[in-house]
This record gives structure tokens, C-alpha cells and sequence, in this order.
């Protein structure tokens, strides 16, 4: 693999065959559960109106989200996740840039993720952009307060919230110099996300490789971003990259 700068884009269809469900696959939540989906889009607001009221569902106080974010954290790695870190190890891949909240890249050994809508580990700081461990904060009062005196929320960024701006910076600069995108497990079709891939054909030393990992064709290929397009599971394709490439 003659890349200097490869780095990779995953989504939730990398983290399925770890027993978490994809959101707009068949089996997908927002698929079969169209009021979940509803409540997601409302979340933000929630926490913007009432931190309180946002902090007893998110932790399973009120309603049914929190269980879902507690089956997350239950999860383990697939070998999709662990054939991702070797190739970093190997140093052919410089980075993972995550849609996934599930911090399973990080269990995989993965070194530098770019968790790009958050961690199920972490709290942030809308105000201040402070981040810090989960298990470092008193949920005793709702809401846990920063110490700039802003409230608190899941490190999760929820439909209509901003991307974080460090988060969003690094990425796009990954996305401008890398020479081979791998894109694994997702629809593409959540933005400003879907717009790494573009930018990396418009890449500042060259336009980049996109080779596409995913159970079905996604605007990304239908439209030709992608040069290549692998139909599969990504717990299967990749650990055979990977002996393809020990040859
Ligand atoms: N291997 C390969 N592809 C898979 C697998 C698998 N094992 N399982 C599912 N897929 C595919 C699905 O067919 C689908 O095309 O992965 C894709 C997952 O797409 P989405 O469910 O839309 O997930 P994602 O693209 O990560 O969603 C983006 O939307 O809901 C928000 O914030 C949430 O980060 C998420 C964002």
C-alpha cells in the first residue's frame, strides 16, 4: 500500500456485529423506532430548556434512552475494530475519524481517534468546550455544573448541536491530507460528516484514494466520490485486508 497519509471514516455499521444497532440500516433504530427518532431530534432543546429534565432521561431517570447509552458501554470490540488498530500499529493508517459515541475503536487499541460526535465516556461543556471523564463528575444534582459555571451534558452531540470546533478542525485537516480515505459503516448521509470525503478529493497535495466499506451502496458511491465500493461486513472485510496485506 504505497499511502503516506491513509486514514479511515467509520459509522454505526462497524459497531453492529459488537451487538450495537446501526441507526438507517434494515434492523436500524431510527428505522424501526421512528419516535425515538423524534425524541433525538429534540434532545438538544431539552438540554438548552430544562438540563435537569435532559440529565434524568439520558440516564434512564425518565424514559428509555438511557439504556441504550448503558448498552453501549456493555459492548466489546469486533475484529473490524481490532484489524483498524494494526494497521495503525503497523503505521499505514495515521488516524480514525468516528461517528460512533461508543469508544469501541479506543477498547480496539486504536491510538488517535478523532471522536467526532462524542463519547458515551465523557461530559462537555457547551460554554467553555471543556471535556472530562464520565466517572470524574457527581451526578448526585442535576445538572453537574462546569467550573465555569456552565451546565453540563454527555460529550454525544445530539441532532441540531454543533460539532465541536477542535473536533471539527482536526478532522477536516485529516480529510485535506490524507492520500487514502477507507470509509466503513455508514449511510453518509449525516452532515457535516459526509462532507469529509468530498473534501478529501479536493485534498491540498493530491486527491485522495476512497476505497468504501459497507453492507449496501451509499449516495457516496452512487454519486462517484467513491473509487471503489466493497459490499460486506466490516467485521469481515477488513480483518482480511489486513492478511491481505501481512503477504
Ligand atoms: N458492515 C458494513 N456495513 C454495515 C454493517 C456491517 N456489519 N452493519 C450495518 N452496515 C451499514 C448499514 O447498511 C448502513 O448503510 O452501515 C450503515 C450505517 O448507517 P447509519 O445507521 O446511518 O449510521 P451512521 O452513518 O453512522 O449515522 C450517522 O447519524 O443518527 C446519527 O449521530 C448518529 O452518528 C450517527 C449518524
Amino acid at each position: 500500500m504505497n499511502s503516506k497519509h491513509a486514514i479511515v471514516l467509520t459509522g454505526a455499521g462497524t459497531s453492529t456485529e459488537s451487538g450495537i444497532p446501526d441507526f438507517r440500516g434494515p434492523e436500524g433504530i431510527w428505522t424501526t423506532n421512528k419516535e425515538a427518532e423524534a425524541k433525538a431530534y429534540e434532545r438538544y432543546d431539552l438540554f438548552l430548556r430544562d438540563p435537569k429534565s435532559y440529565w434524568e432521561e439520558v440516564l434512564g431517570l425518565k424514559g428509555t434512552h438511557g439504556a441504550f447509552y448503558n448498552e453501549v458501554k456493555q459492548a466489546k470490540p469486533n475484529p473490524g475494530h481490532y484489524a483498524l488498530s494494526e494497521l495503525e500499529w503497523w503505521g499505514l493508517l495515521k488516524c480514525v475519524i468516528t461517528q460512533n459515541i461508543d469508544g469501541l475503536h479506543l477498547k480496539a487499541g486504536s491510538r488517535n481517534v478523532i471522536e467526532y460526535h462524542g463519547s458515551v465516556y465523557k461530559l462537555r461543556c457547551p460554554s467553555c468546550g471543556s471535556r472530562c471523564k464520565f466517572e470524574r463528575i457527581s451526578l448526585e444534582k442535576l445538572p453537574p455544573y462546569c467550573r465555569c459555571g456552565g451546565a453540563m451534558k454527555y460529550d454525544v452531540v445530539h441532532f441540531k448541536e454543533q460539532i465541536p470546533f477542535d473536533v471539527m478542525e482536526m478532522a477536516e485537516k485529516e480529510a485535506l491530507e490524507c492520500d487514502l480515505m477507507l470509509i466503513c459503516g455508514t449511510s453518509a448521509v449525516v452532515y457535516p460528516f459526509a462532507s469529509l470525503p468530498r473534501a478529501a478529493k479536493l485534498g491540498y497535495e493530491s486527491k485522495a484514494k476512497i476505497i468504501e466499506i459497507n453492507a449496501e451502496p451509499t449516495p457516496l458511491t452512487y454519486e462517484g466520490v467513491s473509487d471503489y465500493f466493497i459490499q460486506g461486513k466490516t467485521g469481515e472485510v477488513l480483518p482480511q485486508l489486513v492478511e491481505m496485506l501481512k503477504k
